[in-house]
């Protein structure tokens, strides 16, 4: 694994910043109302902040053809470094007839609000069936992450971006710890080693034995639930975000963990999410990701431990950050603690497990959550939310 002097090397070598310094935000501020203007949909906007702090590094703008297509066929952009979800900026061809190759491009965010810069430098059209069995293993609508793919527009904007300003998050402006934070804290912690999480669920005791079992082994736990578009179903991020600080005000050694915000949009690509999810934690500083079971998954679509058996097509050098695999977590009766098939000899009967899904329907109907699926004050948390929604 290589490093630099603020620990583990970012994806490609560099940690990319693409916000817009003084003088060019003011150049930008000035020609704002003579620029082209393109609209971008929530995952696009997430995708520019993901981009311009560094998240998606060695991205510096949104994918021109040859990158999105290596991407989308071979899991690597042109120059070889692995890269396994396309980062692409689809629209309308209205949208984009008007535009040549060459323009400097106006981004306004969902609410019409100036929030960046694209310097075009190609548009093409993309096969949107090809990008949705690739990627996702399915052309099916009913996936989410394809629906996204198949509602989106037919051309794709390529080039450089600038993001004009970084605002603090509206709701967690605390726990928003970007890429160049994130790897100062590492540092000024002395931790060599640091475990990433990705969530995008309420916290359960599956998830706390996981990231303890990976946290008696590294130095550090970088908690990072993704708050940026999820599916309709799924519980919202302020609500998966206030357990959390129950289970760290309570159940964690405070010191030894770092809860910050994943802006990212979710996918659902499952065994690609995984390898996409474990870089972005990468440029974090994350040395160590954790994979557990169906990660970034929806439906049947994949295989249990799909997302695990992916990493082992890099060479773990191209990958630069190590997956802790995990299987399926459950609690056992039988020895009256948390285990997996590796650590406990029991039988289907003697395990306590609930599915998101049914969780959900509990919660509906008034009913918490049993203590061995979820911490009492998180199901408390969980239940107050469902009835307020
Ligand atoms: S995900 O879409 O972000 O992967 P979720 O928030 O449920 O969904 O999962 C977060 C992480 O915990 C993923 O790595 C997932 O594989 C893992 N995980 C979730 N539930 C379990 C479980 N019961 N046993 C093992 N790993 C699990």
């Amino acid at each position: 694994m290589s490093k630099t002097t603020d620990g583990i090397a970012p994806h490609g070598g560099q940690l990319i910043n693409r916000i817009a310094t003084a003088a060019e935000r003011e150049e930008f501020l000035e020609q704002s109302d003579r620029l082209p203007r393109v609209q971008l949909d929530d995952r696009a906007t997430s995708d520019l902040v993901m981009i311009a702090i560094g998240g998606f590094s060695p991205l510096n703008g949104f994918m021109e053809q040859a990158d999105y297509e290596k991407v989308v066929d071979d899991m690597r952009l042109v120059d070889g470094t692995v890269w396994s979800i396309p980062i692409t900026l689809s629209v309308s061809e209205e949208v984009a007839e008007p535009l040549s190759e060459g323009d400097w491009v106006r981004l306004d965010d969902p609410k019409g609000k100036f929030i960046g810069v694209l310097e075009l430098t190609q548009k093409y059209r993309y096969n949107k069936a090809h990008e949705s069995v690739k990627v996702y293993g399915t052309d099916e609508i009913k996936h989410p992450g394809v629906k996204v793919v198949y509602e989106q527009g037919l051309i794709n904007l390529a080039g450089p971006v600038w993001l004009l300003e970084r605002d603090p998050h509206p709701l967690f402006p605390t726990y928003q710890i970007d890429p160049a934070a994130s790897r100062e804290k590492f540092q000024k912690k002395g931790w060599k080693t640091v475990v990433g999480f990705q969530t995008r669920n309420p916290i359960h005791r599956a998830h706390e034995y996981i990231q303890k079992c990976a946290l008696e082994i590294v130095d550090g736990l970088f908690l990072h639930p993704l708050v940026g578009a999820t599916k309709s179903d799924d519980i919202p991020a302020d609500v998966r975000m206030r357990c959390y600080e129950i289970m760290l005000d309570n159940y964690f050694p405070s010191e030894r963990v770092i809860l910050a915000i994943n802006p990212s949009a979710m996918r659902y690509a499952g065994p690609r999410e995984a390898i996409f999810h474990a870089l972005v934690r990468k440029n974090y500083g994350c040395t160590h990701f954790i994979v557990g079971r169906d990660h970034a998954g929806v439906g049947d679509y994949y295989g249990t431990y799909d997302a695990q058996k992916i990493f082992d097509q890099f060479e773990p050098e191209e990958l630069g950050i190590v997956p802790m695999k995990f299987e399926h977590a459950f609690y056992c009766k039988r020895t009256q603690q948390m285990a997996t098939n590796k650590s406990s000899p029991s039988t289907p009967e003697d395990r306590i497990h609930l599915s998101g899904t049914k969780v959900r329907e509990m919660l509906r109907r008034g009913e918490l959550p049993p203590p061995e699926f979820s911490r009492p004050e998180v199901a408390a948390e969980l239940a107050k939310a469902m009835q307020s929604s």
